[in-house]
């Protein structure tokens, strides 16, 4: 079979998948908050657009303006990628609010979530699609905690009618009893990373789990990481990568108007 594989934009991580996710699969990277879900979007996102991919990012929980500050924060820059149109930030806070006749009553439905993510894809023949966090998107009527069938259902249209290889995040409370994130890992993503922060005498330590892989053989276990100014994450126990994490080179901007000035 012939596969290829793309790199995660993570130092260490794609020697242990060796090569990186596969394309056209779906990833999900899961953890509590502050854990660096939105880092690893990050590093997947710049790491692409450096081999000259084109992507969508789907940003529901920061607004647009934030991503490209946390990437300015790693000397990250987004803005020429959105001006050279190989880059669209797409806010989706609106599929939210409360006037928005798509998010009300029957839930968020995800067959227009799909037409509307379709249509920026092709528009710009995007190869990623990066969702960060997904959870929202899955919400039902109730809209209290998320669906697997609204899960399914999502991931399996972007899926079938995206051509593209995608990162989702979901939030996973630490003290959650349900190990899970909403049926996306059990059956539809082809791989999904744990990433935990935990308080050691005083101290944090990070780790992430590759909790499943398919089609990659990894040893089951915790990595180390750690976030690193200018190279996001970085695995701490594993052979010294040539891959580069994340792009020390570019600024940062998206999709959202360019009405206000980012300075
Ligand atoms: N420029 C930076 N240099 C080093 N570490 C940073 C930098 N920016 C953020 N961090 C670390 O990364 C953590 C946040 O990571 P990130 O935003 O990816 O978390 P997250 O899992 O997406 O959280 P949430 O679920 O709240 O969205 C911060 O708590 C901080 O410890
Ligand atoms: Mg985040």
């Amino acid at each position: 079979m012939d596969l290829q594989r793309i790199s995660t934009g993570i130092a260490g991580l794609d020697i242990l998948l060796q090569g990186g996710y596969l394309r056209g699969r779906t990833y999900l990277v899961t953890g509590d908050t502050g854990t660096g879900k939105t880092i690893a979007s990050l590093q997947f996102l710049l790491s692409g657009l450096k081999r000259g991919e084109k992507a969508v990012y789907v940003t529901v929980d920061e607004r647009p303006g934030e991503i490209l500050e946390s990437a300015a924060s790693f000397s990250w820059d987004l803005q020429p990628h959105i001006q050279e149109k190989s880059l669209v930030i797409l806010d989706a806070s609106p599929y939210f609010g409360a006037r928005s006749a798509s998010a009300t009553e029957k839930g968020i439905d995800p067959q227009k979530i799909v037409a509307d993510l379709g249509n920026y894809a092709r528009r710009l023949s995007a190869t990623l699609l990066i969702i960060d966090p997904i959870t929202p998107l899955i919400l039902p009527n109730d809209a209290t905690s998320p669906s697997q069938d609204q899960a399914r259902s999502l991931v399996q249209l972007i899926q079938t009618q995206l051509n593209t290889t995608n990162l989702f995040t979901a939030h996973l409370p630490k003290m959650t009893a349900q190990s899970t994130a909403h049926g996306i890992e059990q059956y539809l993503a082809s791989g999904v990373l744990v990433l935990k922060s935990d308080q050691i005498d005083g101290k944090f330590n990070r780790t992430m789990t590759i909790k499943k892989m398919r089609g990659t053989p990894v040893e089951p276990g915790d990595f180390p990481f750690a976030i690193l100014a200018n190279d996001g994450i970085v695995l701490t126990n594993c052979p010294a990568g040539e891959v580069s994490p994340g792009d020390r080179q570019a600024p940062m901007f998206e999709f959202f108007r360019p009405s206000k000035k980012q300075s």
